[in-house]
């Protein structure tokens, strides 16, 4: 594959680093605003509008708030938007009711957008941990994660959103069968346009902790989520979940979190060639803006040079809390 150059003198790697104009002929990868998937964070309880203290610059969006994101979005260029509840202390159950709602936050902002933004496209997140009074993505049962029974009302929350109007399934669960009996359940609903974007190789990871402080699941959760979410030393496991999804029905799969685990993506892509996405978590986010706050880093710089990184590593494209932010600094000419 790497070609064999001749010696020194006749090679000369700086060549084409000489001049600007060089450098962008020379460039391998870019970053494009079309790659871009911008997470926001949906409530109707108090405490929208308020910055969520470990995300600078994010905050929890009412209804109307978040409508004017998807307008923002649209007006940027970025094709999609995920969106995430957070969701009062007292809607929360053990069973997890709200979570298939056609009520709830998720599908009532989900039907606000489709009506007025069409042509953004909604992605959404399935799983319980929102809704649920333990904190877990599944249901819990004398402290053991229960799967099968999980599964099912992940078949319902999947199909309230579906008939709200989204384009795109985000499961980030991690329970076994799920995209299978997702699939069947849309076919028959006859939702068989609606995408399944698994969060296949999602790790148990500490870079998830401001995420659960802006849903409001850090409270709530007891214990840790490593009987369902993967060892973040393994990789050989990630690619038997990417081919186990893959042949359930998932159209595109996720590498979360993004940057520690790169290696992941660039061998999903390389071993499937399928739409892989990678998602620079609120842990990730939460790193860059401190370096920023403190003065420490540039902040466009370090926001572009983490997100090309991810195109290297082999993705199509990123979720990322700085979406708008990249827009408009590739809007720019950066
Ligand atoms: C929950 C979910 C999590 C994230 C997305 N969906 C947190 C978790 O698994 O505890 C994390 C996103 C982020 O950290 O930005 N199902």
């Amino acid at each position: 594959m790497t070609p064999i150059l001749p010696p020194f003198p006749t090679t000369r790697m700086r060549r084409l680093r000489r001049t600007a104009a060089l450098r962008d002929l020379a460039q391998e990868n870019r970053l494009s605003v079309k790659d871009l998937i911008w997470p926001i964070f949906v409530t109707d309880v108090a405490g929208a509008d308020v910055e969520v203290p470990s995300m600078p610059g994010v905050s929890r969006r009412t209804l109307e708030g978040a409508v004017r994101a998807a307008e923002e979005a649209a007006g940027l260029g970025i094709p999609a938007i995920c969106l995430f509840p957070y969701t009062d202390p007292s809607v929360k159950t053990e069973y997890c009711e709200e979570a298939w709602n056609p009520d709830n936050i998720t599908n009532r902002v989900i039907r606000a957008i489709k009506a007025r933004v069409p042509e953004l496209a909604i992605m959404t997140d399935i799983a319980l941990d929102p809704y649920n009074a333990n904190g877990h993505d599944g249901l819990v049962k004398d402290g053991v994660i229960l799967n099968d029974e999980t599964v099912e009302l992940l078949v319902k929350m999947a199909i309230a959103q579906a008939e709200s109007g989204a384009d795109i399934l985000g499961p980030s669960d991690m329970m076994d069968g799920r995209i299978l009996a997702m699939r069947e359940a849309l076919e028959a609903a006859g939702h068989g346009q609606v995408s399944i974007l698994s969060y296949s190789a999602k790790f148990a990871s500490t870079y998830y902790s401001p995420f659960r402080d802006a849903v409001g699941a850090s409270n709530a959760l007891k214990g840790d989520k490593k009987t369902y979410q993967m060892n973040p030393g393994n990789s050989d496991e990630a690619l038997r979940l990417v081919a186990r999804d893959l042949a359930e029905g998932a159209d595109m799969v996720m590498i979360k979190p993004g940057q520690p685990y790169l290696d992941v993506c660039r061998r999903v892509k390389d071993a499937f060639g399928v739409p892989t996405y990678a998602y620079q978590v609120s842990g990730e986010y939460a790193m860059a803006m401190a370096a920023v706050q403190n003065g420490w880093m540039d902040h466009d710089k370090m926001m572009l040079e983490s997100l090309l990184g991810f195109r290297r590593a082999g993705c199509d494209g990123i979720l990322t809390y700085f979406a708008p932010a990249a827009a408009r600094a590739l809007a720019n000419g950066a």
